[in-house]
């Protein structure tokens, strides 16, 4: 098992963001009967609109995925079995201690009886141990293998994550689609599974990849492969942290998987193959961006900005967050970001560029036509 560095919890989105985004987290956490009654509208208007319930708790005791009710399962046995023990020695012990306590008297010179060798009671604090432990290592056993070698459906779909100080890189090798923090998945069905296969790496130092809701903690490690699987029961916006500590902005280094219906995974996937269109009124954010060898870190499709070191840009304005999830993907948040990625992320492997307003304004309004 590995040493948890987490330091991240169920608050962690939210302890080091700008107040704007904490009232855009409030507005998705705690929706008005107005909200709800505009959710119900729009989702009966259009069956493939994206859900943005956010599922925050993270809690290994709600578990809305396949291998997380797998172990949300064994989890519970553990529990029982050492509630059930906790309860028999705790019992005996109150016991003893009523039954015998000092009474005085000639209480003290009496010598209690004494018992050499009584094979019955060598048996009965043996066995029983050693069947619970062979049970829980069995059952463990069975799940380890359910949940590393599971019988995945022919057609899962597979996305190929690979952590950076302090980013995720998001690959969809079969659509062609490169995307960053943002991790689009399939809804599943318990009657005919749509399971997604997450294979993690590391570009750097070590990661740990953790959506309670969805699986167990998987680590990234560098020159190395490892894999997990998802198989979601709900849609939503499911938040995870890197789990293994990375260096000054792991605490930022947040996960969001969105969980989409089929038909609305599809169109995504649509939109994110296709190039984005040359709008001339930003040609000189293009320009400007290309300029300021913003190019040699990130790529944007159909341009020469063709960097592999931060993050996929091509279509950025269509996430919901930038920064790796520390800030909403607005104006405000996003002009901050281009004066100074040290004003909300200190630490962050983005430099200050020192570009002029005019330059920030042009590579602003560039970058917010990326859909
Ligand atoms: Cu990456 Cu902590």
């Amino acid at each position: 098992m590995q040493m948890n560095w987490n330091c991240g919890s169920r608050h962690g989105h939210e302890r080091q963001t700008p107040v704007r985004f904490r009232r855009f987290s409030l507005i998705h956490r705690n929706p008005s009967t107005l909200g709800v009654a505009a959710l119900t509208l729009l989702t009966l208007a259009s069956a493939s609109a994206q859900d943005s319930t956010i599922r925050a708790i993270q809690n290994i005791f709600d578990p809305l995925s396949a291998p997380a009710e797998i172990l949300y399962r064994i989890s519970l046995l553990v529990l029982a079995t050492c509630a059930i023990i906790f309860l028999i020695v705790a019992g005996l012990l109150t016991y003893a201690i009523i039954r015998y306590r000092h009474k005085g008297g000639t209480d003290d010179l009496e010598e209690p009886p004494q018992v050499y060798g009584s094979a019955a009671i060598e048996l009965a604090w043996t066995v029983p141990p050693i069947l619970i432990v062979v049970v829980l290592v069995l059952v463990t056993a069975r799940t380890i293998g359910e949940i590393q070698k599971p019988k995945l459906p022919n057609d899962a779909e597979q996305v190929r994550i690979i952590g950076h100080r302090f980013w995720w890189e998001v690959r969809y090798p079969k659509y062609d689609v490169v995307t960053a923090n943002e991790i689009h998945v399939p809804l599943s069905d318990r009657s005919k599974r749509i399971a997604t296969e997450f294979v993690l790496e590391s570009a750097d130092v070590i990661h740990g990849f953790w959506v309670p809701q969805l699986n167990g903690k998987t680590m990234l490690v560098p020159n190395h492969t490892n894999t997990m699987w998802v198989e979601p029961y709900k849609t939503g916006i499911y938040l995870g942290n890197c789990t293994v500590l990375c260096g000054a902005q792991h605490a930022n280094m947040l996960i969001r998987v969105i969980v989409d219906t089929p038909e609305r995974y599809q169109q995504w996937l649509n939109e994110q193959k296709a190039t984005p269109s040359n709008d001339q009124a930003v040609e000189e954010g293009q320009r400007q961006f290309i300029a300021n060898s913003c190019g040699a870190c990130h790529d944007i499709g159909g341009t020469n900005a063709k960097g592999v070191f931060g993050p996929d840009l091509t279509h950025f304005a269509s996430r919901q967050t930038l920064g790796s999830g520390v800030a909403a993907n607005n104006e405000e948040n996003l002009r901050s970001w281009l004066q100074d990625p040290q004003e909300l992320k200190p630490g962050c492997l983005m430099p200050n560029m020192k570009l002029g307003d005019k330059q920030v304004q042009s590579i602003l309004a560039y970058l917010r036509t990326l859909k």
